[in-house]
């Protein structure tokens, strides 16, 4: 691996914590808002916070080249750095913490059990319960000392042209790669329709919890541990050159989940007691006993 970049502490944490992201990413995708009048509200919102925000983006698009993401799934995808069991490895993602606003945010396994609720409540299958209890899981990464950008953010491919679907797109002028002539155009180094399977997207908790999981799930429910931040793709309906009639399958399982990782926020936190022995069996029944990260 070539000389790696070091990156000072406002540049590996420009977000006061990672909510900041999806907080952000809520009001670019409201409930219940027409997509049209969501978007001119987004466009037009003034929010100090959204400075942080878009800070946030400026790094993680300058950043998520073809490169980084290579190096990043040569170092993670060995899953030499921690083995836990698996109720341990959500008290280990729990230290994750929120110090921005301590009152009102939930911790991570509040936000994954409010998740897996909503969806159990709706009555869909049970393993797709399993994906919302852990498909945040990845996010761990920032405890393994990545910078935020390179954990959380709206996914995209690496390897071609970068979609002006994707928030902030003006940012990839700072992307080396976007100079590159063999990685800018259209397909850069795919081939047309050759299916998401065979595309590098950038670095984060999507695909690293995929990984850790990809034997223990249903493919449907793969597919929304993988890509419930390429909204670019299952919100704006890009890069359809890259897709095969697999990934247009799927696409309906990922949009069937995206609501209920958005919309089932709730400050009162799920009586945890009452639902344990639940989650116990369902735990058992498709997750391995250890995680290997
Ligand atoms: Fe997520
Ligand atoms: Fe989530």
């Amino acid at each position: 691996m070539s000389n790696q970049k070091t990156f000072t502490q406002t540049e590996i944490a420009p977000l006061g914590s990672l909510d900041e992201w999806e907080e952000d990413v809520l009001k670019r995708y409201p409930e219940n808002e027409t997509p049209a009048k969501a978007k001119e509200a987004f466009r037009n919102y003034e929010d100090p916070a959204r400075d942080t925000v878009k800070e946030f983006y400026r790094l993680n698009h300058t950043y998520q080249t073809y490169d980084f993401v290579q190096a990043k799934r040569n170092e993670f995808l060995q899953f030499s750095k921690k083995e836990m069991p698996v109720w341990e490895a959500f008290q280990f993602l729990n230290q994750l913490v929120d110090d921005s606003d301590p009152d009102t945010d939930l911790d991570q396994f509040q936000h994954l059990l409010q998740t897996s609720e909503a969806i159990r409540a709706d009555g869909h299958p049970d393993w797709m319960v399993a994906v919302g209890l852990v498909h945040d899981m990845g996010k761990v990464l920032c405890l393994f000392g990545e910078p935020q950008w390179a954990v959380v953010g709206d996914t995209f491919p690496v390897g071609c042209a970068h979609s002006d679907k994707i928030v902030y797109p003006e940012f990839f002028a700072y992307n080396p790669d976007t100079n590159d002539p063999g990685l800018n155009t259209t397909l850069g180094i795919y081939k047309s329709n050759c299916g998401l399977r065979n595309v590098t997207m950038s670095w984060g908790h999507d695909e690293y919890v995929y990984q850790i999981l990809k034997h223990s799930l249903p493919e449907p429910g793969l597919y929304m541990l993988r890509y419930h931040s390429f909204y670019a793709w299952h919100r704006e309906g890009a890069y359809d050159y890259l897709l095969d009639d697999h990934d247009r399958e799927m696409l309906t399982w990922v949009k069937l989940f995206n609501p209920y990782d958005l919309y089932s926020k709730n400050p009162v936190p799920p009586d945890w007691t009452k639902l344990k022995p639940y989650y116990e069996e369902l735990v058992g029944k498709y997750l391995p006993s250890m995680l290997k990260f």
